[in-house]
């Protein structure tokens, strides 16, 4: 697995850092309305989600959606299929949606939406790395994240390359030759 990566983004030691600093953040800022939900979406925040709750120290849930987007990135939000919802109610209650990385923010735009039809008391976007030179659909941001990448396709501590490379400890770029095989 190792040998598949060109360069580490992120060590495994940057990255505990980040997401203990941001989940003592969200710690503090989570109002009091009720138990706050963390909303994993899977399957890429898996490993983020579960280090960031434990960072945080507060009695919290947790829940996870599938949401599959689909349409080129000139189609804004709209086309995001919910594969698998929550079960929880949300409403009145504080919502942190935990997503690996934010791209066209397709995805995201939609799952919030949604989310804020149900009522809740707050909706806040948290996600790992933050693509920030993708071409968004929306205007969407993240209200948290731990990381800003540029444009190129990353993997490890959670996100995939053709359903691999999710267990890697670190963040890193793949070698050309493995796309190319
Ligand atoms: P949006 O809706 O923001 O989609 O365009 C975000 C989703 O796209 C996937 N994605 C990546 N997955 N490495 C990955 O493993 C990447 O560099 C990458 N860029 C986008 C991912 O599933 C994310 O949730
Ligand atoms: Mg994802």
């Amino acid at each position: 697995m190792h040998n598949d990566v060109e360069k580490i983004l992120f060590s495994e030691d940057e990255i505990r850092n980040a997401v203990a600093a941001l989940g003592k953040r969200i710690a503090a800022d989570v109002s009091g309305n009720g138990t706050p939900l963390f909303i994993g979406i899977l399957k890429g925040s898996f490993i983020f989600m579960a280090d960031l709750v434990r960072e945080t120290g507060i009695n919290c849930e947790m829940d996870f959606m599938i949401a599959k987007s689909y349409g080129n990135s000139t189609v804004s939000s709209g086309t995001v299929n919910i594969v698998k919802d929550i079960s929880a109610d949300i409403t009145g209650r504080d919502v942190i949606v935990v997503e690996d990385i934010l791209d066209t923010a397709r995805t995201l735009a939609a799952v919030k939406e949604l989310l804020l039809s149900r009522s809740p008391a707050s909706v806040k976007i948290c996600t790992l790395l933050d693509k920030v030179t993708a071409k968004r659909v929306s205007d969407l941001k993240a209200d948290y994240k731990c990381f800003d990448v540029g444009n190129e396709f990353v993997v490890g501590y959670g996100l995939d390359y053709a359903e691999k490379y999710r267990n890697l400890k670190y963040i890193g770029v793949l070698k050309r030759e493995v796309y190319e095989k």
